[in-house]
């Protein structure tokens, strides 16, 4: 088995990194990136049911992988031990994590084609939680010019697929999106049953993350959300009215339905395209850890360095906020989670 080992790659400064829409996510990311890496270290595994549907679409190449607008290498952190060798595309120092087997952390915008010379076509392309984040050169409520940067982007990472190689996007969804399949047939294409690299074992929601084949996992999944009352939340409504307007690093990001984005990915070239959505609760150990996560991941407010140290005023007034887009509850002894849901769309280069 080869090991890339840990290297840092000079950032690429050509491509688009200097364009308007990259250097407004370099400056968002470069204000919030040390609260969302407090959060991510504090929880490491409150936002793990997020990589629970990725065990469902791996291919059969366990070559190469890339960590796509990577942060920390969340995305990819559940299913490297798959595969040879990782690359994490990520511009900004992120936490370092020299533990991590066979990856490599490449300091470059993944929206830059110089920023892949050198490395290998990768079998999987993951991007959690950055696609919202390309945005064309217009204003924020341009969606053509949003839609034409963002098909660019699907057709490079495309070209860096080896054949038959995938590329999921996970992210928040346009409001209104329903939970479940969406587009193309599961069967013939992806694996019954999940592969390794559990989610572990989410007592309240445990029966539904052992089920076989991803339509089974996510009819139980949401019919458990809906008991627990998780079920209807809008992650991208607490963006727009909440994260935009708390934020003292702002926040621009358009938000597609995952029929617009199967589209995209098929008009960039893809083939066998599935698309779903799937309930994705965060989980905590108490309403204050959930709330300071929150407040910490998305840069809510100003930086609190520990739950504890969050008012009760402030855990209150923001848990309102949680309430009102998403919920926030107690689902079991010890378990607070907040609602939270993705859609996934997975593409094959031919
Ligand atoms: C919302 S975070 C998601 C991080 C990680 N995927 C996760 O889910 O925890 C978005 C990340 O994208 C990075 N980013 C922003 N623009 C980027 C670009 N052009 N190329 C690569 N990464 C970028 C940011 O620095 C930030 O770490």
């Amino acid at each position: 088995m080869q090991d890339y080992g840990m290297q840092e790659v000079a950032i690429q400064q050509g491509g688009h990194l200097e364009d308007a829409a990259a250097v407004y996510a370099r400056r968002r990311f470069e204000g919030g990136s040390a609260r969302h890496l407090a959060a991510m270290a504090r929880f490491p595994a409150s936002r793990r049911l997020e990589l629970a549907p990725l065990r469902y679409l791996l291919p059969q190449g366990r070559s190469c992988l890339f960590d796509l607008f990577a942060g920390t290498g969340f995305a990819s952190a559940s299913i490297r031990s798959e595969f040879r060798g990782t690359f994490l595309l990520e511009p900004h120092v992120a936490a370092e994590d020299a533990s991590i087997a066979n990856s490599r952390r490449h300091r470059a915008c993944a929206l830059s084609a110089g920023s892949f010379d050198g490395l290998p076509a990768a079998d999987l392309a993951v991007c959690l939680a950055g696609f919202h984040h390309v945005l064309g050169p217009g204003p924020a409520a341009d969606r053509d010019s949003h839609r034409r940067q963002r098909l660019e982007a699907l057709r490079l990472w495309g070209s860096r697929l080896a054949p038959s190689g995938r590329l999921v996007i996970a992210d928040v969804p346009l409001a209104g999106t329903d939970v479940g399949w969406l587009s193309g047939d599961p069967s013939g294409l992806l694996p019954t049953e999940p592969s390794a690299g559990a989610a572990g074992d989410e007592a309240p929601l445990a029966d539904a993350l052992r089920r076989r084949g991803i339509e089974d996992y996510l009819a139980a999944l949401t019919a458990r959300c809906d008991e627990l009352d998780l079920g209807q939340p809008e992650p991208s409504a607490f963006f727009d009215h909440v994260v935009a307007e708390q934020s003292p690093y702002g926040h621009v990001a358009c938000f597609d339905s995952p029929q617009e984005l199967a589209d995209m990915f098929r008009e960039a070239g893809y083939e066998h395209v599935r698309a779903f959505v799937a309930p994705t609760p965060w989980l905590f150990p108490s309403k204050a850890d959930a709330v300071w996560f929150v407040r910490e991941l998305l840069g809510i407010g100003q930086p609190c360095d520990r739950p504890s140290a969050l008012k009760t005023a402030e855990v209150d007034s923001l848990g309102t906020d949680i309430r009102t887009h998403l919920d926030l509850r107690q689902v079991s002894e010890g378990v607070w989670a907040v609602a939270w849901k993705l859609m996934y769309v997975m593409g094959e280069r031919p």
